[in-house]
């Protein structure tokens, strides 16, 4: 049996990224985010509207997405409460949120610039991936129970980098899950992964299969075809 209930927030694991996003003094604001998920090279993230983050991304469309380790989640809950925004919304002034002129000094993270890059990376992350804003749309206008103005952002990643560290022996573009261990926002409480508990069904065939635009020449050619007269049945 199931009990029908109602909680006040839906946070059922996910990972923890901090995002970091270019202030208009050319400083570089981060914060945590944990609304995000991936398909293929894009990615949406659910914003608070009254950020600064998303005051950044509005502005000048850019981000890098720093992706948060279990080791880290000391560091994460310094930055926890503390805006980027002067002004301060009401939600945010009554669960205590304080402003921060420059969060990687009051949270203890370096920040890491990229050469050519105007944006901080938060160095302690081991992966960063570099992002454009391709679309930004409101969400859940219309639902009374949505307490706060918030936006779905749709970005596009240019960018993956990721320390030497965590990736396969063989196959330098390939994360090793076995060695990535991301931090997890679990209903408003910090996780990290245990160990694997099976081989999953779906790798069965190679990671390669994700990755038409991989193939070269002919072969290229061919699967581009084939995939598009797939991809029209389905009105794309
Ligand atoms: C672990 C964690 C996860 C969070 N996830 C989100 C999220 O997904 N979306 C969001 O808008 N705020 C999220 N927040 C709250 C933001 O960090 C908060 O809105 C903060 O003020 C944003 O900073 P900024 O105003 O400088 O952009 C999260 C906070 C923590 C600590």
């Amino acid at each position: 049996m199931k009990l029908n209930i109602e909680p006040s927030i839906m946070y059922f694991g996910t990972p923890v990224v901090l995002i970091s996003t270019l202030n208009e003094d050319g400083t570089t604001n981060i914060a945590p985010i944990s609304s995000i998920w991936w398909l293929g090279w894009s990615c949406m993230i659910g914003l608070d509207s009254t950020s600064k983050s998303t005051e950044n991304l509005k502005k000048n469309g850019q981000c890098v997405l720093n992706l948060a380790s279990g080791d880290l989640a000391n560091k994460v809950n310094n930055l926890a409460l503390l805006t980027g925004s002067k002004e301060i919304p009401i939600h945010k002034r009554l669960l205590g949120y304080k402003y921060s002129k420059d969060k990687f000094t009051d949270s203890g993270f370096t920040p890491n610039k990229r050469d050519s890059e105007s944006i901080n990376c938060v160095n302690e992350c081991k992966i960063q991936l570099t992002a454009i804003v391709k679309n930004i749309s409101e969400f859940a206008k219309n639902d009374a129970r949505m307490a706060i103005p918030a936006y779905a952002i749709e970005l596009q990643i240019t960018q993956v980098n990721a320390s030497p560290e965590i990736l396969l022996n063989d196959n330098k573009n390939k994360i090793d899950p076995n060695k990535w261990n991301p931090l997890i926002m679990n209903f408003r409480k910090l996780y990290s992964l245990s160990s694997e508990l099976n081989e999953s069904r779906l790798a069965i065939k190679s990671e390669d299969l994700y990755a038409p635009w991989k193939k070269k020449g002919i072969v290229r050619f061919l699967t581009n075809k084939v995939l598009k007269l797939s991809n029209k049945k389905y009105g794309h």
